[in-house]
């Protein structure tokens, strides 16, 4: 048993929250479910990011202050990572007291440190990223990440973050730690980026207060980052409780999109160096879910919220999707259509079909009660490899090769079920022996499935009669075969996954 903490990054309020934060905070659901079933002790923070000049000119369009702008919206993607069963451990508002001190904690210290100094500033900023960007990195003259958003001339007198003195402290810390931001390729840009050569950034902002006030200046607030990024050390206690800081910090793993790479893995280290705290142990960055091959967007109205699936699909299938059809770190494309024919192949056929399956002939042949699984079952030697792999991809956060890895065993219990045809065999020690391997492997697909399917898993669990539920086990000894203990009453119930049709 260790700790295991990890982050989603603090969703802006100004738009409301679709499918590609959900895969986020989804993906970081699964990873610290699979923790907690190691009996890790995990802390999984999400949150909202809810200051800035793109939040402040939101709030104006809406004719609203821009902490009402805050308050609608952090409910929303509250209630967006309830709806898909998000355990989150703590949900942070940028805009908390509780916030507020720990970001001028933070700043002070660097600035006594001498790592923050005044200057002024001329550049091309884009608002929608809250950065400034260089001539040569725009595309057609707009902000690279935005595409076709023309980026505005500013110039400021600031506060500025000696970035450029932490060159050779990064390119140290990543060549000691190269499994420090992963995949591989993002490491690889992450380097380049700091050989190309890190200039010092803009720290605050005096055209509007809508941030958090510098301690040694009042009249600037902290630029937007400087305020997002420390949330993940507010949130453990930073400048607040030390013991419980220093037992949670450094943080495992920051789950980010590509979008926010360099921010998490060249400027949070830096500002956490200057402040004499430890870097991340971990960031990784995933790709960019498109809908039907194309980047969501306002203009393009094909913006999808998870809500609309879940009311296609149901919690579960969702999340399942997410998991399993996305190669974590690539891009990944979503489509109602892929979904349905994931959702009828893998959750209808596969697994809702087994369980049924196994409750009719129970039923049937066994008079409702599960037997006992054997030992030395064929299905035994499965079981212990679907572990073995469904365990090592997780622990890799390789959710899509961890659930078909789980997976293989559903599918090895459905053809250990047509070879043997226990439906047509007549009630004896045969077919007690062939359904009790299979209530066995339903028990273990069970809890190897939990993270990705909560509530699907739990509910199989009660209606082969366990008592408790998958997320009380505890690995390894939950995945050992044998486990189901045999004369508990089987329920046919209605299907898990009913099988769809498109329309
Ligand atoms: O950047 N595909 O917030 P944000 C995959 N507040 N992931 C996506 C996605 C998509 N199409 N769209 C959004 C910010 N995401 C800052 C972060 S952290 C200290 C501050 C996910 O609301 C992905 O995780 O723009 C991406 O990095 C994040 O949402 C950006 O959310
Ligand atoms: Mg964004």
């Amino acid at each position: 048993m260790g700790k295991f903490y990890v982050t989603t990054p603090i969703y802006y309020v100004n738009d409301a929250p679709h499918i590609g934060h959900a895969y986020t905070s989804v993906v970081g659901d699964a990873v610290t479910r699979w923790h907690r079933l190691l009996d890790d002790d995990v802390f999984f923070l999400t949150g909202t990011d809810e200051h800035g000049l793109k939040q402040k000119q939101a709030a104006d369009d809406l004719g609203i202050s821009p902490q009402e702008l805050a308050d609608r919206f952090s409910v929303r993607f509250r209630e967006a990572a309830d709806l898909l069963d998000i355990q989150y451990d703590d949900f942070i508002r940028t805009t908390e007291p509780r916030h507020y001190k720990a970001v001028q904690t933070f700043m002070q210290k660097i600035y006594d440190n001498g790592d923050i100094e005044k200057g002024t500033y001329e550049g091309l900023y884009c608002v929608a990223c809250e950065a400034y960007y260089t001539e040569d990195e725009l595309v057609d003259g707009c902000c690279p990440i935005h595409t076709g958003r023309p980026v505005e001339l500013m110039r400021e007198e600031n506060y500025f973050f000696k970035l450029s003195r932490y060159e050779d402290r990064l390119l140290e810390y990543y060549d000691q730690h190269p499994e420090a931001v992963r995949p591989q390729t993002r490491l690889n840009e992450v380097l380049g980026f700091i050989r190309g050569g890190l200039q010092d950034f803009s720290m605050s902002r005096s055209a509007f207060d809508w941030g958090v006030p510098l301690p040694w200046d009042p009249s600037h607030v902290a630029w937007v980052w400087f305020d997002a990024l420390p949330n993940y050390i507010t949130a453990v206690g930073y400048g607040e409780d030390d013991e419980r800081f220093d037992y949670w910090w450094p943080v495992d793993y920051h789950l980010v999109g590509k979008d926010i790479l360099r921010f998490h893995a060249v400027y949070w280290p830096a500002m956490l160096m200057a402040a004499g705290l430890d870097p991340p142990k971990g960031v990784f960055a995933h790709g960019w879910l498109l809908v039907s091959g194309e980047k969501m967007s306002k203009t393009k109205a094909n913006k999808i919220t998870a809500a609309e699936l879940v009311d296609d699909f149901g919690v579960d299938a969702v999340r399942y999707e997410f998991l399993r059809d996305i190669t974590f770190g690539q891009d990944g494309d979503f489509s109602w259509e892929g979904m349905l024919a994931r959702y009828n192949a893998d959750l209808a056929n596969n697994l809702g079909n087994l369980l049924s399956r196994v409750a009719t002939v129970v039923g049937k042949k066994c008079e409702g009660a599960g037997p006992a699984p054997q030992d030395g079952s064929p299905l035994q030697t499965i079981a212990a490899d679907v572990y073995a792999a469904t365990a090592d991809a997780w622990e890799r956060v390789a959710p899509h090769e961890a659930l078909e890895a789980t997976w293989r065993l559903i599918r090895e219990t459905n053809a250990y079920l047509e070879t043997n045809e226990p439906w047509k065999a007549d009630p004896g020690p045969v077919v007690d022996a062939v359904m009790g391997d299979a209530l066995e492997a339903l028990r273990i697909v069970s809890v190897l499935a939990w993270p990705a399917l909560p509530k699907t898993t739990t509910e199989i669990w009660r209606r082969i009669g366990l008592s408790g539920s998958p997320a009380d086990q505890r690995l390894p000894d939950a995945a050992a075969w044998g486990g189901y203990p045999g004369g508990l009453s089987v329920e046919k119930g209605q299907p898990l996954f009913p099988r769809k049709q498109a329309d």
